[in-house]
């Protein structure tokens, strides 16, 4: 498995980093897009706010000057808003819109918005129709397993997505009300891939390149999609790609990072950060990545405890100059 296609775009790699809000922003992006990836989604931007110009809303639709395919994905709940937002941002030239049916926060489903319309598969139909009238670049749906297990199922609402011209849909294999909890059951995606002609993105548990590549088998899926595993870890990306271009293990596999590579890919993430959204505030949005990159690392407490207060690019640097040393005189058994 080398590329998937969603029509209207470039081919694709088969791996794709789950839309986070509050992580995949345009430095995550930058980063995944290093890692081998090319379809990337702005998370989460509300339909009403672009709708009426809110500028906090423009503001998280960051991706002036950025690389394409970049996608951006909506939630709400009213067909005129969806078609409003969906023209302007077809304006400032989005290679396609996906339409956010997966959400289960509460502030979202309050609204009828994100999983809670998976409760309501006419009004499913209709924003896709109304987003599939208001624009020319491809419509694409993230949904759930369904909103619990008495709700429609992934089935009815992926068939009615591609009749009413969704170019692709990804799965989290949850239902709306398990949120994350348990497992996520791949099953369904194989019956949604089943189901449907339109390009399949699974998505659920995925942890390692291995993982990737049992879901592809189990499910006919023709992408996955990865996202809390990468947190701190994007390397699992290229892990992933690996494994799939491979149809399994890799002959030669990337090599896990090193701590030297670990800790040069998060001063790269802090820099972008500070870039992209300047300082203090890139940094301490960084703060929680920064102690991901650490996960598992011997000894790394303290320094994961200072990254809590950085502010600035230079306290990260100092932060892991002053681990590096002590490391270094720390006898080799420790
Ligand atoms: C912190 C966080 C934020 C998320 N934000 C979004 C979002 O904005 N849009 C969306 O479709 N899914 C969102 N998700 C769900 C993920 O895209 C993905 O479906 C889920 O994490 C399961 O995949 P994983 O097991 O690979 O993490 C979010 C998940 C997390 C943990």
């Amino acid at each position: 498995m080398k590329t998937f296609h969603i029509a209207g775009l470039e081919p694709l790699a088969p791996v794709v980093p789950a839309p986070m809000s509050g992580y995949s922003d345009r430095a995550w992006r930058e980063i995944a897009r290093a890692m081998g990836c090319n379809y990337l989604i702005v998370p989460l931007v509300s339909a009403e706010g672009l709708a009426r110009a809110d500028v906090k809303t423009e503001a998280l639709v960051d991706i002036e000057g950025e690389r394409r395919p970049v996608v951006v994905q909506l939630f709400g709940s009213r067909p005129a808003s969806l078609a409003a937002a969906a023209q302007r941002l077809e304006a400032r030239g989005v290679s396609a819109i996906d339409l956010n049916l997966g959400c289960p926060a509460r502030r979202i489903v309050a609204h009828d918005g994100g999983a809670a319309l998976l409760k309501h598969p006419r009004l499913v139909a209709e924003l896709m129709h109304a987003l599939r009238s208001a624009v020319h670049c491809p419509v694409t749906a993230k949904i759930r397993a369904g909103w619990d297990e008495s709700s429609p199922p992934a089935v009815e609402i992926a068939r009615i997505l591609e009749a009413e011209g969704a170019a692709a849909i990804a799965i989290h294999a949850r239902t709306g009300r398990q949120q994350f909890k348990g497992t996520a059951d791949w099953r369904v995606i194989a019956a949604v891939k089943q189901a449907v002609r339109i390009p399949v993105i699974g998505n659920g548990d995925i942890r390692s390149g291995a993982d990737a590549w049992r879901m592809c088998c189990e499910t006919g899926c023709d992408a996955v999609m990865i996202g809390r595993a990468a947190i701190g870890n994007p390397w699992l990306w290229r892990e992933a790609l690996a494994w799939l271009a491979a149809e399994g293990p890799p002959p030669t596999p990337p090599a896990p990072p090193s701590l030297a590579e670990r800790l040069d890919m998060l001063r790269q993430h802090a820099a972008l950060m500070a870039r992209y959204r300047g300082e203090p505030r890139g940094i301490v949005e960084f703060r929680k990545h920064a102690v991901q990159y650490l996960r598992g690392v011997r000894n790394s407490r303290p320094l994961k405890h200072v990254f809590l207060s950085c502010t600035t690019l230079a306290d990260i640097a100092a932060a892991i100059e002053a681990f590096q040393a002590a490391a270094a005189e720390r006898p080799l058994h420790s």
